[in-house]
């Protein structure tokens, strides 16, 4: 192996935790409840169980042992692997996808720093839903405080990423992820012992199977891609930190299951509490960001002081779980600034944090006053979305499993996943089947589904 001197994560636990944060964040909390809501409650949850487990895990495997073997950026691996091919470019993709989600991310993110004042300084008291409809549209479509909080949010991912590996991400994970993690035991327990919140609870575990399509399936897939972060090099930059004797299979199943924990807890504070107050769960933005604080007022209109340690606690998660991925995604770039262009990190940083702020005001303002501007019939914001989330991210799945399933010699897979061949990986001809032929399909459809060619 290359002689390395790379920064590293310190431990076993930092290299499980700062993934994990790369994985849970508002896909798991905002955009994981909206489509269970959707698709039929528990019968999406065991098809997107199904998801993680088989599609998603073998496929962070493969990104892990591409971060770890190359020890580089995601675009410098592909080159490192398959030096003068075309690969190369599934790592560049990877750069430009989470440059451009970062910027579109970052805009949600810095609502939730709205929304944590505003409960904090009790403005969601007295409010009635007509109003928390109005205030978030006026809100979010203002050219001014939308933006400032955009600069706040990126600005405190840039200050923890030029802290550096160790200190900054390492760091700030293992602050944030067992905070989040109490925060959410917290808001379940409180949701579930809400009068009325059985059918909630009943909604998340009784299976409607009338309600599942070709389209649940392919959404459940989808839903896993985008919470595990997976299909951008985000993992595989991580895993390019990762130590000699990382065993990459358990540390991606205890991401998968931290991950899934995070999104069906989320399910369990959302569901019980909206279904107590007979509010049935809404699509997007406004589920979280509307119905959410309108369920708090309602839920605990008898204890005041309840709904406001509710609300506040609840943005305050969704603010970290934003922030230890908007990390991932600011070092995917920095990270390839930094080694490929020779810049310090503080610059390959300022590069980034400045690039994502230009973009992320042009989204912030797709959402008001630019909403006229379109391209391809759709704003900034929704373009990037669509963009990252619908082309780039299954493209990139698909590349990573066709390169490790077909082209990489199977020598450096064995060595990667077993460690050089002192650990016992069962599962690792399973894995390997899957990279090959399964998840390539399971993906191409996916994809052509997303692309409207084909509806099943
Ligand atoms: N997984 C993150 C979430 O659930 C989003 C993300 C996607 C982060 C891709 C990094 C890369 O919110």
């Amino acid at each position: 192996m290359a002689k390395n001197d790379r920064a590293n994560f310190g431990s076993k636990l930092g290299v499980i935790l700062a993934s994990a944060g790369s994985a849970v964040g508002l896909g798991n909390i905002w955009r994981f409840p909206y489509e269970t809501g959707n698709h039929g409650g528990a019968a999406f949850i065991l098809i997107y169980l199904g998801c993680i487990f088989l599609l998603g895990l073998p496929i962070m495997i493969a990104e892990f042992l591409i971060g770890r073997r190359s020890r580089a950026n995601t675009a410098r691996a592909y080159q490192k692997l398959a030096p003068g091919t075309h690969w190369r470019w599934v790592g560049r993709m990877g750069v430009l996808a989470g440059f451009l989600i970062l910027s579109y991310y970052a805009v949600v993110a810095g609502w939730t720093l709205e929304y944590i004042l505003e409960a904090a300084t009790n403005g969601f008291a007295g409010k009635n839903s007509g109003e928390f409809i109005s205030s978030f549209q006026q809100f979010s479509s203002s050219p001014w405080r939308p933006v400032v909080w955009l600069v706040a949010f990126l600005l405190i991912t840039h200050f923890i990423i030029v802290k550096g590996v160790e200190k900054g991400i390492e760091k700030s994970s293992k602050i944030m992820m067992p905070t989040l993690f109490i925060i959410i035991l917290i808001l379940v327990v409180c949701s579930v012992t809400l009068p009325g919140a059985g059918a909630g609870i009943e909604f998340l575990l009784k299976p409607d199977f009338s309600k599942v399509d070709g389209n649940v399936f392919l959404s459940a897939m989808g839903q896993a891609f985008f919470s595990l972060s997976l299909g951008m090099g985000c993992l595989c930059t991580y895993a390019s930190y990762f130590s000699k004797e990382t065993n990459l299979t358990k540390t991606a199943f205890s991401v998968g299951i931290i991950d899934t924990f995070v999104a069906i807890l989320a399910g369990f504070i959302i569901f019980p509490a909206a279904f107590s107050v007979g509010i049935q769960p809404d699509s997007g933005p406004s589920l979280i960001f509307i119905t959410l604080p309108n369920v708090f007022q309602q839920a605990f209109s008898g204890v005041p002081i309840l709904a406001y340690i509710f609300s506040v606690m609840f943005y305050a998660l969704l603010a970290m779980a934003a922030l230890t991925s908007t990390i991932s995604l600011h070092e995917v770039v920095t990270a390839y600034l930094h080694e490929e262009f020779k810049l310090s990190r503080g610059k390959a940083a300022r590069l980034v944090t400045g690039g994502c702020i230009f973009l992320g005001i042009f989204c912030s303002l797709s959402l008001g006053v630019m909403k006229g501007f379109t391209i391809f019939g759709l704003g900034l914001f929704d373009l990037f979305d669509f963009l990252t989330a619908k082309i780039m991210l299954p493209l990139g799945g698909l590349c990573i499993s066709l390169f490790t399933g077909w082209y990489l010699d199977k020598k450096i897979v064995w060595s990667e996943i077993t460690n050089d061949g002192s650990l016992k990986i069962p599962v690792y001809k399973l894995i390997i089947f899957i990279l090959k032929y399964i998840a390539p399909i399971a993906i191409s459809l996916i994809f052509i589904n997303e692309l409207g060619l084909i509806k099943l």
